[in-house]
């Protein structure tokens, strides 16, 4: 069946898409319609799906090899292909309170990032939860010529132990959350890695800029402060009103967002509300 979409943002970065119950199986013309979609418009919102768990999986699977993420604290036991984030614990896992709520790229701190990730809302707050997400190819298009110049050929260090760090130093253990350690062999699998900062997105052939504020922690062959400062300068640039769209989750909200042309940022509500949402995450590619 095909699909029909509606602009949620001026620039049509963000649809809506109607027209597809994911719920159910999809024919190879609905699959290549999203994924045209994707590439053209980088998050995809569908309405009011009702979804279990072995749905959800199948519909992410029609994307690509599912991600299992390292960090296995947050995943659904009996489905490790889900990420369950929920500030009240669900489905056999702890609590989490705003894990993303800083501006980030999924897992940009490997070497296959991965090309996007599906988050279902389950459960949300009536108001405040807000997820922001920010338009890269946007970023990219609008940087300064010189600043485009400073920047194309030149990699950023992605790295995941600098975040869980300061992520651990906030306790929450009152609120029932694990303040649990990395192991040896997830802190070897968190070794530094080097992106471009401008990628090129292979479907769309479009240019994208690839730093975010969560896992960029410098520039490779620039000092600290210098790359720090630019990368600072870059986070500024692409999280300008214009470029950042804040979705408003209703309960069966399914976000599908492209990685590789996005970044995103959770926000505060009030924790009197319960928030559930569960991620898919799909495999992708090395960045150029
Ligand atoms: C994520 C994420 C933000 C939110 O699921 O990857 O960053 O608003 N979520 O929950
Ligand atoms: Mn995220």
């Amino acid at each position: 069946m095909p699909i029909s979409t509606k602009p949620l943002t001026a620039s049509d970065f963000v649809v809506e898409v109607a027209g597809v119950d994911l719920s159910e199986p999809q024919d190879a013309e609905t699959i290549a319609e999203l994924r045209t979609a994707l590439g053209k418009h980088s998050v995809l919102v569908f309405r009011e799906q009702s979804l279990t768990s072995e749905q959800q999986i199948e519909f992410t699977r029609h994307f690509g090899d599912l991600e299992i993420h390292l960090v296995r604290q947050y995943l659904m036991p009996e489905h490790p292909e889900i990420i369950v984030l929920s500030n009240v614990g669900a489905d056999g896992v702890k609590p989490t309170a705003n894990g993303g709520a800083y501006w980030h790229s999924d897992i940009s701190y490997r070497a296959k990032p991965p090309l996007g990730s599906l988050l279902y809302g389950i459960e949300v707050p009536p108001e405040g939860g807000n997820t922001l997400f920010a338009d890269m190819y946007g970023a990219y298009d609008t940087l300064p010529d010189d600043v485009k110049r400073k920047v194309e050929g030149r990699k950023a260090v992605h790295s995941y132990l600098e975040r869980f760090k300061a992520m651990r130093s906030i306790d929450r253990s009152h609120k029932g959350e694990d303040k649990f350690e990395l192991d040896e062999e997830q802190k070897k699998s968190f070794a530094p890695v080097l992106h471009p900062i401008v990628r090129t997105h292979p479907e769309s052939g479009r240019k994208a800029l690839f730093v975010n504020d969560g896992f960029t922690i410098g520039i490779d062959g620039m000092g600290d402060d210098e790359g720090k400062a630019l990368l600072r300068d870059l986070n500024v640039h692409a999280t300008r009103e214009p470029l950042v769209y804040s979705h408003a989750w209703r309960p069966g909200d399914v976000v599908f967002w492209d990685n590789r042309s996005t970044m995103h940022c959770a926000t505060s509500y009030d924790p009197a509300y319960t928030r559930t949402m569960h991620r898919t995450t799909i495999q992708g590619d090395t960045p150029y």
